[in-house]
């Protein structure tokens, strides 16, 4: 357990006040990041605390992507990331020349995009989601209309399993810490630990042999990162073998300390989210760096999806 020296947390807290910043972090920062922020959630609940937010000041402890979208949804306040090289291999997994491709060739399909992509490939986008509202957009969709879902082909696969649409094209993009969870780790891990429930993210590739899994009884949940929060809470069981990037481990083990949590793979860290610290949110808040703008035109079009996506919640 790393120990974040008092007065440096005394130092950010006296920043936060002289600056009316809030600080919010997504639920795979490293522990002591999560534990100094105002709000820790997945990326919905991320960007519907910034709107809400009466700060001046917004300090997002996330990927570059997270940053965009509460600067989108919130123009008239100033978004600071804390490391600006903080990216995301899935939203970089497609480009605004590829989309605009794919658009050509089903030109009137509805285009749904996942949070997890740049402000400019929103702004050619119909409806954006999540992980956990991205079955629910998708259903509020006219049924005769096709549908491109991008980028990631685990969650939009899922998303078709799940509200049967079979005019739903997916891009073939994925996260490199997701996709990386390997089933067979996942199916001995449960079989070694039998009672434990399975929690699984859909972005990951395990996803179809994870909710297959023998013997029958595995009880599997395909879950957002909140979602896996909230489940946690209610379910009766002792034990979750989870399978996601494992810096939600902290808040899964910090909100139950009576149950057990264990990770599907170890190796699950994703190397941007831990680019953040509680050091360079000090750093940045002192000096009111890195300040996240999107240009205004394509600020107001990537506003349209976001905002139908909020709507839906
Ligand atoms: P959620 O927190 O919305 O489930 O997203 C997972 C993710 O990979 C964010 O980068
Ligand atoms: Fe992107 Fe994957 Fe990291 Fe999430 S976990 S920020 S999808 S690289």
């Amino acid at each position: 357990m790393i120990e974040v020296q008092e007065d440096l947390v005394t130092e950010i807290e006296q920043l936060k006040r002289e600056r009316n910043a809030v600080i919010l972090a997504h639920n795979y920062e490293p522990g002591p990041v999560q534990d100094l922020a105002d709000f820790v959630g997945d990326s919905l609940a991320m960007a519907r605390w910034a709107e809400r937010s009466p700060a001046r000041t917004l300090v997002v402890a996330g990927v570059y992507f997270m940053a965009e979208t509460a600067a989108i949804l919130s123009p008239e306040k100033t978004v600071l990331i804390p490391d600006p090289s903080a990216g995301c291999s899935l939203a970089e997994s497609i480009t605004v020349e590829q989309l605009i491709e794919w658009k050509q060739q089903f030109p009137d399909a509805v285009v749904v995009s996942y949070v997890n992509t740049s402000a400019a490939v929103k702004a050619l986008s119909d409806y954006c989601c999540t992980s956990s509202n991205a079955v629910k957009v998708v259903q509020q969709i006219d049924p005769e209309k096709a549908i491109l879902f991008l980028p990631d082909f685990f969650l939009g696969s899922h998303v078709a399993r799940q509200t049967g649409r079979k005019n739903i094209q997916v891009w073939m993009g994925e996260c490199h810490v997701h996709a990386g969870i390997d089933a067979e780790t996942l199916v001995a891990t449960a079989h070694a630990h039998p009672g434990a429930e399975v929690l699984v993210h859909p972005e990951c590739g395990c996803t179809t042999r994870a909710l297959a899994l023998p013997p029958e009884g595995v009880p599997t949940h395909v879950l957002s990162t909140d979602g896996m929060i909230s489940h946690s809470h209610t379910s009766t069981a002792k034990s979750f073998i989870v399978a996601t990037e494992i810096g939600l481990l902290h808040r899964l083990r910090k909100e139950n300390p009576e149950k057990e949590f264990l990770a599907a793979s170890e190796e699950a860290l994703c190397p941007f989210m831990n680019r953040i610290s509680v050091e360079k949110i000090r750093d940045g808040l002192r000096d009111l760096k890195f300040v996240v703008e999107v240009p205004e035109a394509i600020r107001q079009r990537a506003l349209i999806p976001l905002e139908r996506m909020v709507a839906i919640g």
